[in-house]
């Protein structure tokens, strides 16, 4: 249009150069000086007698008025339209750092599991204005997999999908949303390798009100999978992150330590918990930790991990030995632990030891011991803190380490004794609460096929494995009680009772 009007216009009519009107001339005779001062008409100048006489600058002038203008109203326009959506609109931004992205995502993903639960006819937009759904649906969509591994060896596997990157629309409460999902292909999050992405959530400024209750509800969603579960968290860079999903919790009654230790260490740590107000006014730091040593498989992990479910904490996993950790990320990284989590240092001796072991192949961890201490000790850290540590050489401990203040708990966890492998026998393969022993005395796991021998005869073979065992140590050969374990998986009721003392071996 603008491109129209800049055409040049029509050539005026030639206008006769005698048409233009004189100076009125002085009468002859007449005195100069005799007339009166009336004031000279201003001399046109260069550039007003160029624009008065040419019609084409004059057209051209004003065409470039009009441009000037139209410009400006345009630019008024856009800025007025820019005001209007700050005023009615508001946009929210999270990125893929954020706590909030994955949490968001999962009830997107299962707004649109709801939505695709209602008949096609509802799906589309009438069914959005029908208020039948409250997502539009996607055509973009990306999809996480969750591989649950079963204890039969088999595997599911769950795909959920998850708005992918593009733009979907929902309703929340009433309130309209649109949500853009941005994926920066030069961008990395360099601790977990994925590309950065960024979710906008646009929606009318009314909205604003409801986002907070929005974030809410992803996040109570997000954690009711994690409810009743353990999270294990590991190290990421400098973050801890999830390790896999939210692991089911172990029963403290799965896991078979000597008489007492369990409950002893329950109750310190529960005491522990409920005085946090005792330490405040003190001005003691709030912290404990816990040593559990003794040889290789008799329970360290499974317990604590049975502990943390038992008092509804998570698991921080740190391993010192791994490369790449240095003195100051390791002390960055306990003074960040999520809330209620029990940080977990396992064979905390082999750190160090290793180091010198193995500098021959080059291998070189970098947290120094006096590091570790440092660590354990924080900066003041008036934070709760739940430190386990764990290790197979209690022996080659330094006693810095285990000074009460880092080590305020120690307690072992041999190998089997007698009366330990007694109760695992009879946790094996006794019949549960309510259950009647089964029919089949021939099914092919060997388990089902024990379970025909009556509660009586259970108990008194795990009195005999009770012995073989005690009788074992004292002639100085052990069995660890995960060896007992596997061999109970694998061998029916009265056999198992057999091969028990040919797994007790003395130790070097
Ligand atoms: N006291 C126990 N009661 C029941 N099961 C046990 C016990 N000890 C070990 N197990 C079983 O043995 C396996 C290994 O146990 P776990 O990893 O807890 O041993 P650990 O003491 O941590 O060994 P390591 O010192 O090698 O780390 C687990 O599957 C666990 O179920
Ligand atoms: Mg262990």
């Amino acid at each position: 249009m603008l491109g129209a009007m800049s055409k040049p216009p029509p050539p005026a009519p030639a206008v006769p150069a005698d048409a233009v009107p004189a100076v009125p001339a002085v009468p002859d005779g007449a005195a100069v000086s005799d007339m009166p001062a009336a004031p000279l008409p201003a001399e046109p100048s260069f550039l007003d007698k160029i624009m008065e006489q040419n019609p084409y600058f004059s057209a051209g002038a004003g065409l470039m008025g009009l441009g000037v203008a139209l410009t400006a109203l345009r630019t008024a326009g856009k800025l007025g339209a820019t005001a209007a959506r700050r005023r009615m609109l508001i946009t929210l931004e999270m990125t893929s750092k954020d706590k909030s992205y994955p949490w968001f995502l999962e009830w997107m993903a299962a707004q649109s599991a709801h939505a695709r639960e209602v008949p096609p006819s509802d799906r589309g937009l009438l069914g959005a204005l029908r208020g039948r759904v409250t997502q539009l649906p996607s055509h973009e969509l990306a999809v996480e997999t969750n591989v649950k591994q079963h204890e039969n060896g088999s595997s599911d596997a769950v795909f959920n999908l998850v708005p992918g990157p593009g733009t979907h629309y929902f309703s929340y409460m009433g309130h309209w949303f649109q949500v853009r999902r941005e994926r920066d292909s030069k961008l990395m999050d360099l601790h977990s390798g994925t590309p950065w992405e960024t979710l906008t959530l646009t929606g009318l400024s009314s909205s604003r009100t409801v986002l907070p209750s929005l974030l809410d509800e992803a996040r109570a969603l997000a954690e009711r999978g994690s409810v009743g579960k353990t999270v294990v968290y590991t190290a990421w860079g400098v973050d801890w992150r999830p390790f896999g999903k939210p692991r089911s919790r172990r029963e403290m009654g799965s896991v078979v330590l000597a008489e007492g230790v369990a409950e002893r260490i329950e109750r310190d740590i529960r005491a522990f918990l409920a005085r946090g107000k005792w330490y405040a006014e003190r001005g003691i730091p709030y912290r404990r930790g816990y040593m559990l040593y003794g040889p290789p498989g008799s329970g360290k992990t499974s317990f604590i991990q049975a502990l943390a479910g038992s008092i509804g904490y998570n698991i921080c996993l740190m391993n010192l030995a791994e490369r790449g950790l240095t003195d100051d990320k390791l002390n960055h990284l306990l003074g960040l632990v999520p809330d209620r989590s029990i940080i977990l240092l396992e064979d905390v001796d082999s750190a160090f030891t290793r180091r010198v072991q193995t500098s021959e192949d080059g291998y070189k961890s970098s947290v120094t011991f006096s590091g570790l201490l440092n660590a354990l000790d924080g900066v003041a850290s008036s934070e709760e803190r739940i430190i386990f540590m764990t290790t197979n050489h209690a022996e080659r401990l330094d006693p810095a380490l285990i000074r009460p203040g880092r080590v305020d708990m120690k307690e072992v966890l041999d190998d089997a004794h007698g009366e330990q492998a007694c109760r695992l026998y009879t946790k094996f393969y006794g019949h549960r609460v309510g259950e009647n022993a089964p029919e089949d005395g021939q099914s092919p796991d060997p388990l089902l096929r024990s379970e025909h021998l009556s509660e009586d005869e259970i108990s008194a073979l795990g009195k005999q494995v009770g012995e073989v065992v005690d009788r074992a140590r004292a002639e100085g050969r052990n069995v660890s009680m995960a060896s007992l374990q596997g061999h109970f998986i694998r061998s029916g009721a009265r056999e198992s009772v057999a091969g028990v003392d040919a797994l007790c071996v003395a130790r070097a």
